[in-house]
This record gives structure tokens, C-alpha cells and sequence, in this order.
């Protein structure tokens, strides 16, 4: 007998923000690479259609991440991304094992997801550094490429610009190589879709091999959790945090 175990993890505010953003993100990297090639011609986005589209989504972004960084503040939903220090090596080398060998054997998740503690220690240390390093840093060089009469005039002897340009385009670099693996590793929940669909519905499904499961409070702001959303043909025991809130559900299933 196994349990499903469904906790509510993403809230409205979040889910909107990410899906817009992953859409501004996608249009960004299109036009921001076809803006290397002068040729209009080009396979991706015709030139100075891609200057627009650049400049647009560059300033819809920052809007958005406002807002994220609005919400993050109001639910304290940044806690979630402070990275472990302590026996930080061993954790990591040991997602890292599982990223690597691990989930190719079938094993299970090296650390659990909780609503305290959505991130494993490696996203936790990834989505620090994108968050609140990377996004802000391509947000405000795009910004001073944008009125370069607000740039710096000279950045260690050289022209303010020119830097800011390199910056750009540096960060713009890892932030594709972080798009393009963040999309693999959501692949790695229970199924190849599960993480997709929590993103979706805000609510992440887990399934437990035992019965035990400790249900404890979470931080995070759900005011809009639907009500109930479980599966009729199951025994659904909800068990209920102190405070009443209904964030997880333990689904009792036949599952083997
Ligand atoms: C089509 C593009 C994208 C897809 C399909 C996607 C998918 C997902 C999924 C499935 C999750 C939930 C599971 C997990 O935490 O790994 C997630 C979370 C997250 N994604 Fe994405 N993502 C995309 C683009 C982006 C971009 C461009 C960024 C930022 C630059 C981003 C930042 C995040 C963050 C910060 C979280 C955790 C949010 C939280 O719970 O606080 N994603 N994404």
C-alpha cells in the first residue's frame, strides 16, 4: 500500500509570475540572439523586429520580477532559497550523485520535498544565484544599455557601455544554459511531467512507499489552495495542519 501525498507548494502569485516570466525569458533569448545577426533575413526574428521585442519584454521582465520580489518579501517565500552552509559539500555532491547516476537506477529523491523546504540543496544554490544575482544583473545592464547616458563613463579605463555590454551578454549566456537545464531537471519528479503540473495547479504530488507522514505547518500564502481536488475513487484521509489550513492531503491508494 502506498500513499499520495499532495501538498499545496505553489501559490497563484508565484505560478503567474513564473509562467510569464518563462514566456518574456523565451522571447528575450529568440530576439536577444537573433540581435547578433544584422542579417534580416534570419531564421529566428527579422532584426529590428527583435530590437522591439528585446526592449519590450526587457521592461515587461523587470516589471514582473518587482512583483516577484514584492510577493517573495510579503509570503517569505525568499526563505526557501537561503543555501544550507552547513555539510553543504556533502549535500551537494550527493544530489549531484543522484542527478547523475541515481536517477537513471530509479532511486529515490535524495531530499524530500516539503512546503518548509521545496528546494533540494543544488536548485536552492541555483535559484539563489539566478534570482537575485543574474536576473537583477541582466535586468539593470539591459537598463543602462537602454539610456547608456546613465551608464558609468569610464568602467576601469574603458568606455561605461562597453562593460555593461559584456556584462549583458555574459549573464544573458549562463541564463540560457540555466533555461535550458532548469527545463531538464523538472523532468526529474515522480513522473516526467509531475513538477510541470504542480507549476500549474500549485499543488505537488508525491508518492510514499509507507504510511507515515508527519504533516506540519507551511509558510507559504495560499489563500487561493482549492478547496479539494482529489481523486473520487480513492480514500482520501485529509489530515490538517494546527492552524487548519488545508495544504496537504494524504490520499490513502492501493497503489503498490
Ligand atoms: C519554459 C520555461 C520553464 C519551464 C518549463 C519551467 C518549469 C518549472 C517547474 C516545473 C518548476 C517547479 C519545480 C522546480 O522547482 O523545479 C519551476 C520552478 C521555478 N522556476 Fe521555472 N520553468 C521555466 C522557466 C523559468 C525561468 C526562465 C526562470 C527564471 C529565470 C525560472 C525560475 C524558476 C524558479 C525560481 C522556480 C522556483 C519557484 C518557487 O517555488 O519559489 N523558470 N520551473
Amino acid at each position: 500500500m502506498s500513499n499520495v501525498r499532495k501538498v499545496y507548494m505553489y501559490p497563484r502569485w508565484l505560478r503567474f509570475w513564473h509562467w510569464i516570466n518563462a514566456i518574456l525569458f523565451f522571447l528575450l533569448i529568440l530576439s536577444g540572439v537573433s540581435m547578433q545577426y544584422s542579417d534580416t533575413s534570419s531564421l529566428l526574428m527579422p532584426f529590428e523586429y527583435a530590437i522591439v521585442t528585446h526592449n519590450v519584454c526587457g521592461i515587461l521582465l523587470s516589471a514582473v520580477f518587482l512583483y516577484y520580489l514584492f510577493f517573495n518579501i510579503k509570503t517569505r517565500n525568499y526563505k526557501q532559497y537561503i543555501p544550507q552552509l552547513r555539510g553543504a559539500k556533502e549535500m551537494y555532491l550527493k544530489q549531484m550523485r543522484y542527478y547523475l547516476v541515481g536517477v537513471f537506477k530509479g532511486e529515490p529523491h535524495p531530499f524530500e520535498t516539503t512546503p518548509e523546504n521545496k528546494f533540494n540543496p543544488l536548485q536552492k544554490l541555483t535559484y539563489f544565484l539566478i534570482m537575485f544575482l543574474a536576473v537583477p544583473g541582466i535586468i539593470i545592464s539591459g537598463w543602462l544599455l537602454m539610456f547608456p547616458e546613465l551608464a558609468p563613463e569610464q568602467i576601469m579605463g574603458m568606455g561605461g557601455v562597453w562593460p555593461m555590454a559584456l556584462l549583458h551578454i555574459t549573464i544573458g549566456f549562463f541564463l540560457n544554459l540555466f533555461f535550458i537545464g532548469h527545463i531538464y531537471l523538472a523532468t526529474h519528479g515522480d513522473t516526467v511531467t509531475a513538477n510541470f503540473k504542480s507549476m500549474i495547479n500549485g499543488w505537488h504530488l508525491h508518492i510514499e512507499h509507507n504510511n507515515q507522514y508527519n504533516v506540519s505547518n507551511s509558510e507559504i500564502s495560499d489563500e487561493d489552495a482549492p478547496e479539494q481536488s482529489g481523486n473520487s475513487s480513492v480514500d482520501i484521509s485529509k489530515q490538517e495542519s494546527n492552524n487548519n489550513e488545508n495544504k496537504i492531503e494524504v490520499i490513502n491508494n492501493n497503489l503498490k
